[in-house]
This record gives structure tokens, sequence and C-alpha cells, in this order.
């Protein structure tokens, strides 16, 4: 039977100590069964609410009813029953959030011997690892490799190409400007550079002749973006130079490139063409790799398909750079480019080049 408060009828220091051995074997008892939260708030209240807890009604009950004589008595033990339900109720509290902070450890417990979580390992980007395996077929003729910055002067990236300030030809490359250069001469205004070949000129001011140079890197145009344009995209660019070049030397390296890098099968056709810092320049052509040549969807039923630009380097070149042992009369040289994004959808077909950029991980899961 729950505990309920009774008017007191007897004041007898014994009756007392009675009625309070009562009260307090209730509360302990109680207070041994509060088994959360929940449970100790309906304790604490329902002994010691201001309004009609039991501590209240002792008081009404016992100390107010009390006649005058017997009220010190009376006194004593409601103000002795304060304090011990105060502290039944403060210990009942203690005991279930120590059992709650108990409850969370076992629940957050950790097993540090289980085995981790296994980090799926990515794979080479397919672009990366086109431009890798170009850069491969050229180390191993002996070529080293150089890079370059994005951030190019308007000098290297065209005027010492044989670009001369507002000639047309720098119109084929839309060329994204650094903004607040206009107060700078123009040599010395930067801009992103818009093809790989400005590294020709850092690396033969760098080496003297002579120098085979292969450079990977990426590059910048003000294109819009569709399937077959990227604003920014990866160029990797050649360079011979040495005694007795000749365009026999170009023709054999590009085709033996071609051949190591999509079989030995392929051919390989050079036609006239411009750049502005080789003269003469040529675009190569590799017969179609789908169809052998027949004439397919790939390579437009031509047969062949065209894959980079070269040339023998422009007299009007070396002489931006003559000071480093770079002299017309006595060396000669061949360059080539071709972009890494448009070599690699050909060689994997891709017809979409804005998948190489978006990583999605089901496109670049097929090249692992
Ligand atoms: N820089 C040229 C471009 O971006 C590609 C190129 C053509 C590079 C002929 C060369 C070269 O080195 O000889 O369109």
């Amino acid at each position: 039977m729950a505990y309920t408060v009774r008017k007191l009828d007897d004041y007898a220091p014994a009756a007392l100590d009675a009625a309070v051995h009562d009260l307090l074997s209730a509360v302990g008892q109680e207070a041994g069964s509060v088994a959360g939260e929940n449970d100790w708030k309906l304790f604490r209240d329902r002994w010691m609410a201001r309004k009609n807890g039991i501590l209240t009604q002792v008081n009404d009950l016992w100390l107010k009813a009390a006649p005058g004589p017997a009220k010190r008595e009376v006194g004593a033990r409601v103000n002795q029953l304060k304090t011990e339900v105060e502290r039944a109720v403060d210990a009942a509290q203690q005991r279930i959030s120590s059992s709650g902070s108990k409850s969370r450890l076992d629940s957050e417990r950790l097993d540090i011997t289980l085995p981790g979580i296994r980090r799926p390992l990515g794979a080479e980007h397919p672009v990366l690892r086109t431009m890798s395996e170009i850069v491969q077929v050229f180390r191993a003729m002996g070529y080293s490799v150089a890079d370059g910055p994005e951030i190019e002067t308007d000098y290297l990236n065209f005027e010492a190409l044989n670009f001369p300030p507002n000639h047309p030809a720098r119109d084929t490359q839309d060329t994204i400007f650094v903004a607040g250069q206009e107060r700078k001469p123009q040599r010395d205004r930067l801009l992103l550079r818009t093809h790989t070949s400005p590294v020709q000129i850092r690396a033969m001011m760098a080496t003297p002749p002579p120098i085979r140079v292969v450079v990977p890197g990426k590059v910048h145009r003000a294109d819009t973006a569709d399937a077959t344009h990227s604003p920014i995209f990866h160029q990797v660019e050649g360079l011979a130079v040495d005694t007795n070049i000749t365009f026999c030397d170009l023709k054999g390296t590009l085709d033996h490139a071609m051949k190591a890098f999509f079989g030995s099968n392929v051919k390989t056709r050079f036609f006239p063409s411009f750049f502005p810092f080789t003269e003469p320049s040529a675009d190569v052509s590799v017969t179609c790799f789908k169809c052998g040549g027949k004439g397919c969807r790939l390579c437009k039923m031509s047969g062949w398909i065209e894959l980079l630009g070269c040339g023998m380097v422009d007299p009007n070149v070396f002489q931006f750079v003559k000071s480093n042992g770079y002299d017309s009369r006595k060396i000669s040289g061949f360059a080539f480019g071709m972009g890494v994004e448009r070599i690699a959808m050909l060689k994997y077909g891709i017809d979409d080049i804005q998948l190489f950029y978006q990583g999605d991980v089901r496109f670049l899961e097929q090249f692992n």
C-alpha cells in the first residue's frame, strides 16, 4: 500500500518517533524503486511538491494541527523529515544518472580489435593515364620531361613563338587574360596559357642545344563547354633541337610514337598546315585504329583520324633564345603538340569530353 499521511492523535515522543519511522521507511522504499528520469520526477513531486506533496501534508496535518504544547516536539521532527526526504530525492537522482552514463558507456563501446573500414582504392584518371602513356613513349626515345606554369606571360605564350602583337594568328587561340594588366607592357601581361608551347621557350632558355623534351600539361581557352570542347584541357608538347635535324627525323619520330601508342598497324600521314612557330608545319593523321582505314563512324568514313600538329622550328623562334646557343645557322629542330583528351576519347571510344571532368565514379570505374 502506498504511503499516505494521516493525522496524529498521539503526541507522545514514542508515537511521534514511530510516525517518523513509518514515513522514512516509505520514502526509502519508493526511492529504491525509481528506475528512470520520469520515475524520479514523479517521486520528487509526490514527496516535495509545494502543493499537496507529502512534506506539505506533513506540515499541515502534523505541525499546524498540533496542540500548542506538542508543537516543539513535532516541529523538530518535521524539520528532520524535510532534510531526510530531500536527501532521498537527491540520492535517487544521483543513482539513475550514474547508471545512465554507465548504459551509455556500454552502448558506445568500441571493439578496437574489429578490422577497419577499407577505403576503396581509386584508379588513375583516364586523362592523366593517357598523358603519361604518351610521355612514356617519348621517354623511351631519350626525351626528358619538363613542365611550366599555367599562368604565363604574353611574351612566352605568343611573342617568342612568333605570334607578333596584334597578329591574326592570335585569334585562333581564344585566350583568357588576367584582369587589371593594362598598365604593363604587353609582353609582360599575364594570361592562362593557351598551349604547352611556351615551355619550348622555357626549356631552350634553361638548356642549350641539343635538347629533346616532352611537356605534359594543362591549358586554357575561352571556349564554351560542349561535347568536344572544354575551357580546360591537356596537351603534350615535344621539342627536339640538334645539328642536322630534318623533317625526316620528325616523320620517323612521330610515326614511331603513333605505332607505339596505337599499335604497330597504324600508318601516319602528314599534310601541310600552319603554325606561327614552325615552318613548314604539318597536321598528322593516323589510319583509323577502329576500322583499320576502311572507313567507319569514328573516322567519319575517311579512314583517317587527325591527331596532332607539328613542324620544323621556325628560325624566328630561335632568334628569341639565340643567346643560349640556338643559332639557326648551326642547329635545327622540330616540335609537335597534341591534345590529350582528344586522344583518350578516340582510344577509349568516349563521345563527350565533359565526362572527364564530372567525377562520376560510374565513368571513372571503367578505367580500373
Ligand atoms: N600549340 C599548338 C596548339 O595548341 C599545337 C602545336 C602545333 C604544337 C604544332 C607544336 C607544333 O609544337 O609544332 O594548337
